[in-house]
């Protein structure tokens, strides 16, 4: 079997930029016609016209932006709810607003479209939704109280609507991912002393890329996952399996972007 969306329509929020985007190039590449939905502006344009999708400027915050916009797609086959930001503070420093932004687009965001998206489904009896959750959907990364929270929260959308949704055929896992190389974690990566800290604990030791991402979110959305519904995938290079470390054993080198050994035990 083949990974085929021809002749599917597929909305990605937050195409225009990172995991989104290369979701949406792998998306492209396999056939489906792109609805791309991001905030407005030249980032949306560009990115849009690069993969030959749908540019829909909106706001996932926003339900009637949401809803207007999925309005404008008379048969949506897949959804990849995706759109999300992050930004660290510690508990006691994060501001009201901080923390009503990040739920509102990590979270409310994903529910207005997860809720958009099943009400088009839901009479054609069919459908694929692919949330973008965390690693941090499980564990208590510092500085993060708001996002952790608000993915935490995207387990309990994902339960629920896989429970809701799979006597009408329309299946909704979650891809869990770790440290991936976007704009989000640049200052992360451009960090050798943090990623030779960080990446200790991943077995792969490295952290990824976005087409990894977007390869186990593809078949997720995907016919050849046709009975997988309610799942969470990690997409960590192994992070949330390595309880006390991996790396830093006599003889393992950190090159500034991962962690290598040479000598068998
Ligand atoms: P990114 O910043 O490169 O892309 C996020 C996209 O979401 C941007 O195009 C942005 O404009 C869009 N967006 C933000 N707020 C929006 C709103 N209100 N309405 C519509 N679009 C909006 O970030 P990245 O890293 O690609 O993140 C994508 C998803 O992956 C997020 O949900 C993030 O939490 C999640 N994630 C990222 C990880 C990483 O290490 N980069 C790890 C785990 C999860």
């Amino acid at each position: 079997m083949e990974l085929n969306f021809r002749g599917k329509q597929v909305v990605v929020t937050g195409g225009a930029n990172g995991i989104g985007l290369a979701v949406a190039r792998g998306l492209a590449a396999a056939g489906g016609s792109l609805w791309m939905f991001d905030l407005p502006g030249h980032q949306l344009d560009e990115a849009a016209r690069s993969v030959r999708a749908q540019a829909c400027p909106v706001d996932v915050t926003d339900r009637q932006s949401v809803r207007q916009a999925f309005d404008r797609i008379d048969h949506v086959d897949v959804a990849i709810v995706n759109a999300g930001i992050g930004e660290t503070k510690p508990l006691t420093e994060t501001s009201l607003d901080l923390w009503d932004r990040t739920i509102g687009t990590n979270l409310t965001g994903a529910f207005y479209t997860l809720q958009a998206a099943a009400e088009h489904m839901m009479p054609q009896h069919d459908g694929a939704i692919v949330l973008t959750a965390s690693t941090n959907s499980y564990d208590g990364e510092a500085d993060l109280i708001a996002y952790n929270a608000s993915k935490a929260g995207l387990l309990g959308l994902l339960h629920t609507a896989a429970n809701e949704l799979g006597p009408y055929g329309i299946r909704v896992n979650a891809v869990c991912p770790g440290l991936i190389r976007t704009r989000l974690t640049a200052s992360s990566f451009a960090n050798p002393k943090l990623l030779s800290e960080y990446f200790k604990h991943i077995p792969l030791g490295r952290g990824g890329e976005p087409e990894e991402v977007a390869q186990a979110v593809l078949f997720l959305a995907s016919d050849l996952a046709s009975y997988i519904t309610g799942a969470a995938l990690l997409v960590d290079g192994g992070q949330m399996a390595s309880k006390f470390g991996t790396w830093g054993k006599e003889g393992d080198t950190f090159d500034g972007q991962r962690w290598s050994r040479v000598r068998f035990r």
